[in-house]
């Protein structure tokens, strides 16, 4: 290994850092890592073994390994620390070098580095990584976005070390700028809604039939044997499984009802109102996050505001043939919703992403894959500008097929009052959206009664405007 150089360098040395430079490592490559906490730099020295591996102690002895022009990818939390990394690389590098943020950055943050680096000489990189501690050591779902240039320059390293799928790797070139990032940014919305909406039927199974966790997990286990095979409907079906070493417990059953979140979720919600783009599912997971965070407030209005949660008498198998059927429908809507933020994305902020590879990057390594992907991509590949996921025929009557059964589950929610808000979300968008009327014709009056917006008429072209009074 002395003097030979290393194709490609990490700063961040973190879960996710190390285990994609032991995943780089293995697939023949020379990498160098970097962090700033040196029992991070002496751990990877520890697990390099044999592989060629060189842990750097300083940022210099880090860049003074690396063979030119440089390519330094950096996994730090998104936020200040990408800039504070390349500030502190910035005398060490030289223009043609390029820099690759793997983190999850807001892509406007993106595309000011891109600018801001580009005017100096530097090629950036925004990439999503996606699929946990175990995706990047055994294979991520990679999410490039950048200069096709600089792509091309890290393509064979990133093609060896993704997930593959029938021998193909989840990776794709998705378009200038921080057409990665966004990419990632909208996998983390829906990944979002596919666990509010998984959450939403445990708690039917829990506290509306009063299923214990051995059979919840029986059945997401089920589940995941056929249509809905998710992989987070596989994890779900083994967390209820999870004993607690302390109290001998079920796991799950001991960890407060506070969800934690960075952000993804709800940017994916905002950028998606700034282009005015439905993605009510996504909306309603994050704000399902929020109220689960008032934990105390929702304490103390259980005491006040009491409704009994009446037992459920009907018939239980029936029950939970519906409530799969809701899922995989509500599932097809969330990727819908977000598949149609990416299509609208991509015109409006120029990244010109092909949505067939979007899907088949997703089918493998993160963690939103799921066996649905595959007839999503087929959907995509039929027609590559296809608006809405329910526009194809295929998944349009996949979702229209269980219809009744999201009905019969929204229903039963209602009555137990049970909180159902992605997969009622979900109904409404599908009624929505399946619609050739809606009453938005009365808020167009009432806007134009009240503030002379005017009006389009549908038996007459030309704006209106009318005094109401
Ligand atoms: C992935 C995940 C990951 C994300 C976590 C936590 O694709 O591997 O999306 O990037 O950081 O899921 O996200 P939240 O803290 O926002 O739930």
């Amino acid at each position: 290994m002395a003097g030979r150089k290393s194709e490609i360098g990490m700063v961040g040395l973190g879960v996710m850092g190390r285990n994609l430079v032991l995943n780089i490592a293995d697939h023949g490559y020379s990498v160098s890592g970097y962090d700033k906490d040196l029992s991070k730099v002496q751990g990877l020295q520890t697990e390099a073994g044999s592989r060629a591996i060189f842990a750097a102690q300083s940022l210099e002895g880090f860049v003074s390994v690396l063979s030119t022009p440089r390519v330094i990818m950096m996994l730090v939390p998104a936020g200040p620390a990408v800039d504070n990394v390349i500030r502190e690389l910035m005398p060490y590098l030289e223009p043609g070098d390029l820099i690759i943020d793997a983190g999850n950055s807001h892509f406007k943050d993106t595309d000011l580095r891109a600018k801001s680096l580009a005017d100096k000489g530097f090629l950036y990189m925004g990439v999503g990584v996606s699929g946990g501690e175990d995706g990047a050591r055994h294979g991520p779902s990679l999410m490039p976005g950048g200069p096709k240039e600089a792509y091309e320059r890290v393509r064979p390293i990133f093609e060896a070390v993704a997930a593959h799928v029938k021998g193909v790797p989840c990776v794709a070139y998705l378009g200038p700028g921080s057409a990665g990032h966004y990419v990632k940014m909208v996998h983390n919305g829906i990944e979002y809604g596919l666990m509010e909406l998984i959450a939403e039927s445990y708690d039917l199974m829990k506290r509306g039939l009063g299923l214990s966790d051995e059979q919840l997990s029986v059945v997401y286990g089920n589940w995941n044997e056929a249509e809905l095979n998710a992989y987070l409907i596989e994890i779900t079906s083994h967390i209820f499984r999870k004993v607690d070493e302390r109290t001998g417990k079920r796991l799950v059953d001991l960890i407060l009802d506070e969800a934690g979140q960075k952000g993804t979720g709800m940017w994916t919600s905002q950028d998606a109102m700034e282009i005015q783009v439905p993605t009510p599912v996504i909306d309603a997971a994050v704000v399902a996050r929020n109220l689960s965070a008032l934990k105390s407030e929702r304490e103390a209005a259980s005491r006040t505001l009491r409704v009994q949660i009446p037992h459920f008498e009907g018939d239980q198998d029936a029950l939970l043939a519906h409530l799969k059927g809701a899922i995989y429908a509500s599932m097809i809507i969330a990727y819908s919703q977000g598949m149609a933020q990416l299509r609208i994305a991509s015109k409006v902020h120029g990244y010109n992403t092909n949505m067939e590879d979007v899907a088949r990057i997703w089918c493998g390594g993160c963690i939103i894959r799921a066996a649905v992907l595959e007839k999503i991509e087929a959907a995509f590949q039929a027609n590559p500008d296809l608006p809405n996921l329910l526009a194809d025929s295929r998944l349009g009557d996949a979702v229209m097929a269980k219809q009744e059964d999201l009905r019969a589950v929204v229903g039963l929610a209602a009555r137990l009052g049970l909180p159902a808000p992605c997969l009622m979300a979900s109904l409404a968008y599908l009624d929505g959206y399946r619609s050739a009327w809606l009453p938005a014709s009365l808020i167009q009056a009432q806007r134009d009664d009240f503030g002379a917006h005017t009006y389009e008429r549908e038996d007459a072209k030309g704006v209106f405007h009318t005094h109401w009074e």
